[in-house]
């Protein structure tokens, strides 16, 4: 609670404003930040107790502006378990953003398809998820004033806001999947068995993110919106030797379109 207080106050010391939506980028959602009118900009390493991001792939800042017409805080760099940080860690810049005053959040991700009707680039709604992560930034103590001990995770994503996406993703005349995202720690790919045993489990979508913020954001009771670009496709037959590079390319396809869906389901609130 102190650590969460003192980054909220730092914050609030640079900027006054209160935003309304949280959005963490992951990858191929970066091109959300040109659409955001930028009001202020604070790198995460001057933030009292928020971790450093150590993935090139992710820069590491808070972006406070207006996307459409509302005031919004943008998480441009996420953390992940498997740079070494705790759960309680990866999961810190949630609570703060709940404690500047967020009303729902906001998140995308890179995904590797479990669904064979699923295509390079496709977008897929996350409807629900399985965790598979080795632990939980709820293990521990229960601060009963920020939430329940025992979270309810039947409605993990908010069914209104997955509802108002395919609308919107119909309006645009682009296909998105809705389906369910599997949470593993990575760092390492899947293996073809497992790959073939997390779409027997149900899962419709693989990825190494989501779900610990979901679970923060779930506590607190923020209603949560996530979304995966499909990078990679972990289909018996399809399943290729994955590069970085390969999953950036094929989230930047995804991008405008991402782009738009979010800022118009924002806007719709
Ligand atoms: N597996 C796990 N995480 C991922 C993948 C994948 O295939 N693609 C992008 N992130």
């Amino acid at each position: 609670m102190h650590k969460i207080a003192e980054a909220t106050s730092y914050i609030q010391k640079q900027h006054h404003a209160r935003p309304k939506f949280g959005i963490i980028l992951g990858t191929g959602l970066g091109s959300l930040v040109d659409e955001v009118h930028i009001d202020c900009s604070i790198d995460y390493q001057d933030i009292p107790h928020f971790p450093v991001s150590t993935v090139e792939s992710h820069s590491g800042r808070l972006i406070f502006g207006t996307l459409g017409n509302a005031k919004v805080v943008v998480m441009q760099g996420r953390f992940h378990y498997y740079e070494g940080y705790s759960m309680k860690e990866v999961t810190f810049p949630v609570r703060v953003l709940k404690n500047l005053g967020i009303e729902k959040l906001f998140i995308s991700n890179a995904a590797g398809s479990l669904n064979p009707a699923y295509g390079l680039s496709d977008l897929m709604v996350i409807n629900d998820h399985i965790n598979l992560q080795p632990d939980t930034p709820l293990r521990g103590a229960n601060l009963d004033s920020m939430g329940p001990r025992f979270p309810d995770m039947s409605d993990a994503y908010d069914h209104q806001l997955i509802e108002q996406a395919m609308e919107i993703a119909t309006e645009m005349d682009f296909e998105c999947h809705q389906g369910v995202y599997v949470s593993v720690p990575g760092p390492s790919l899947e293996t073809i068995a497992e790959y073939k045993y997390l779409r027997v489990i149900g899962g419709d979508a693989v990825g190494m993110s989501t779900v610990p913020e979901n679970l923060v954001a779930r506590h607190m009771g923020l209603p949560c919106f996530a979304i995966s670009v499909i990078t990679d496709l972990g289909i018996p037959g399809k399943i290729k030797k994955i590069n970085i590079d390969d999953v950036i390319a094929a989230a930047k396809v995804a991008e405008p379109g991402l782009t738009q869906l979010i800022k118009q389901l924002i806007s719709r609130q």
